[in-house]
């Protein structure tokens, strides 16, 4: 056992060293609480800020959507190259080991099927089941101009009381009707509103024009759905250009799990995201990893 008087003797202060105090640096994100941030730090990626989140929330809705009929066997493989995963708490308990410890992000609203009115949505998750999950963030659609527009803002703002309780995140995710345009005017819109009533982030749609306006006027972090399914080359671009444009990352489904070689190209969008790599470069990446998995 030390004696006490020598532990005393070793005491280095450090006088001369200022103390490390770090913004954090996610955009918008400095007033918020050490279990926000550390929460937040568990879906975008400490060295870059920026994210690559799997989302394969679609059964929640769409039932046993292309790609995702055995997502034991074609999911989970792609865990390692994934920042986060944005599931369902069925899909979580049932199928995603426990011992994946990066960020959870939860489907937390839902209700009708494809068969029904969309944005009639409730909340679909008690807070304290998401705590049980250790979940890093909630997520929730948002309606902007969909038939039950108020519903699911309210939705996002009781969710986001509720996060504020437990230092929980909520990821504001704006849902597009179908006879929607696609626009930066209607996506400056969705995404403003959602960060204006309490969204820790935003998920929207990239739009080939004024996309950094979209960034620029939300003062959260934006990250980008993938949407339908492209030719590999045009959704490395997309997620080249939504990044350079001021989006923190991706939360892409279908271009990553409907992909001929899903493992090649979630690593050619980290590529993207990550390491700034050009989409050719990507691609280079995809094609070469891809032809090794043959
Ligand atoms: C479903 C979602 C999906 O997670 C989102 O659309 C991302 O998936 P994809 O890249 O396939 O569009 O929120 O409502």
């Amino acid at each position: 056992m030390a004696e006490k008087e020598s532990v005393q003797d070793t005491h280095n202060y450090y006088v001369d060293i200022p103390m490390n105090s770090e913004i954090f640096q996610l955009r918008g994100s400095n007033a918020l609480e050490w279990g926000f941030k550390n929460r937040l730090s568990n879906i975008f990626h400490p060295a870059t800020g920026r994210t690559v989140m799997l989302a394969i929330d679609h059964g929640y809705f769409l039932g046993p959507t292309a790609g995702l009929e055995r997502v034991d066997l074609t999911i989970v493989p792609l865990l390692p190259h994934a920042d986060t995963l944005m599931c369902t708490r069925g899909i979580l308990r049932s199928t995603i080991p426990p011992t994946f410890t990066k960020g959870i992000v939860l489907r937390s609203s839902g209700g009708p099927s494809i068969l029904k009115e969309l944005s009639d949505e409730e909340i679909a998750v008690d807070v304290e089941d998401a705590i049980r999950l250790n979940v890093a963030a909630m997520a929730v659609q948002v309606f902007i101009g969909g038939e039950h527009e108020t519903k699911s803002v309210h939705n996002m703002t009781r969710l986001v009381d509720v996060g504020n309780r437990y230092g929980i995140p909520v990821l504001g995710v704006t849902a597009v009707g179908k006879d929607m345009v696609r626009d930066a005017k209607y996506m400056r819109l969705a995404t403003r509103i959602c960060a204006e009533l309490g969204a820790a982030y935003v998920k929207t749609y990239y739009v080939d024009e004024e996309f950094d306006t979209v960034t620029a006027s939300c003062p959260v972090p934006i990250v980008i759905a993938g949407g339908k399914k492209l030719p590999e080359l045009d959704a490395l671009k997309m997620a080249g250009s939504a990044v350079q444009q001021g989006a923190a990352g991706v939360d892409m489904g279908r271009n990553i799990f409907q992909s001929e070689a899903p493992a090649a190209m979630i690593q050619a969008v980290r590529k993207v995201v990550h390491d700034n790599a050009t989409p050719e470069e990507a691609y280079d990446v995809y094609q070469t990893l891809r032809n090794k998995s043959k």
